[in-house]
């Protein structure tokens, strides 16, 4: 169950309040007692105290932690009962072991769509996610193809809150708050101008700090975050998805939406070009 750090930034997006003594009070430290405040059966007599001391919103928080509980307890064993399944029949051999697949939950999907998130937000996701996962299956290269998929399927969750450049840190905090792991919040908050350098989260209004890259998986998403706006987003013309990828430097590096600056022109470029030859290696 998401722990009391996670129930008070919860808390304080919801209401703008931790609300830490309740929560620490629910989560008490005796398994005994913490269970007895998660019994659904004791909330009216529980429930009448809190309101009493933290009025109606305290008593919202309250039910909200333990339906939180509820939640979390029940996506963890979704994911247990998925993955056992699948390693039980690719043991048999009835599923064919492909480390290189990788399918957007419906669970995750939900997710999404509870954060606010709109159905236009939500295809670009989903259309990320499947523009990433089909870019690392043709690099060959042996890759965590869950993070590929769940790391481009949840960059712009924080677009459930806001349009503007502040999405990926804004993204990162809910993803905490829903408990989801570091690897895509980190992802959420990097994906801006994809890896921005201390000066350019300077010149953002952003959090001072090295937002650069550091793995293969969270470059494809990037690359596959551009190559997505540029097929979709109607700036340019092209006949095919793969035109995007042969034309790709000619595009970033006229279209000033593509490249912003000279620092971000150079860093997609170098994705592009680490990425697709990695590509004509594997061809
Ligand atoms: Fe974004
Ligand atoms: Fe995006």
């Amino acid at each position: 169950m998401p722990p009391v750090e996670k129930h008070v930034a919860t808390s304080r997006l919801r209401t703008g309040k931790e609300y830490r003594e309740l929560h620490t009070w629910i989560d008490d430290a005796d398994p005994k007692i913490k269970s007895e405040r998660h019994d659904i059966t004791r909330t009216f007599v529980f429930g009448q105290r809190i309101e009493k001391r933290y009025g109606r919103e305290g008593l919202n928080e309250y039910l909200q932690h333990i339906h939180d509980d509820v939640a979390a307890k029940f996506e963890q064993l979704q994911h247990d009962v998925e993955k056992m399944t699948g390693d039980i029949l690719t043991y048999f051999g009835v599923k064919k072991g492909s480390a290189l697949n990788y399918t957007v939950q419906q669970a995750d999907i939900d997710i999404m769509k509870n954060a606010g998130l709109t159905d236009a937000d939500l295809a670009h996701c989903l259309k990320v996610a499947g523009k990433a996962i089909e870019i690392a299956q043709r690099t060959g290269v042996r890759l965590d193809m869950e993070l590929v998929g769940r790391g481009a399927f949840f960059h712009d969750l924080g677009k459930a809150k806001s349009h503007a450049m502040d999405h990926g840190k804004i993204g990162a905090e809910l993803g905490i708050a829903l408990g989801l792991p570091k690897a895509l919040t980190d992802i959420m908050e990097k994906h801006i101008r994809g890896g921005m350098t201390e000066a350019e989260a300077n010149e953002l209004n952003l959090p001072v700090k090295d937002y650069a890259l550091s793995s293969l998986e969270e470059k494809i998403i990037i690359y596959a975050d551009r190559l997505v706006d540029i097929i979709t987003d109607g700036v340019v013309q092209i006949g095919s998805e793969r035109e995007a990828e042969d034309r790709f430097e000619e595009f970033i590096r006229d279209v000033q939406k593509y490249h912003k600056n000279q620092v971000t022109y150079e860093r997609y470029l170098g994705y592009h070009r680490e990425i697709q030859s990695l590509i004509a290696l594997n061809a």
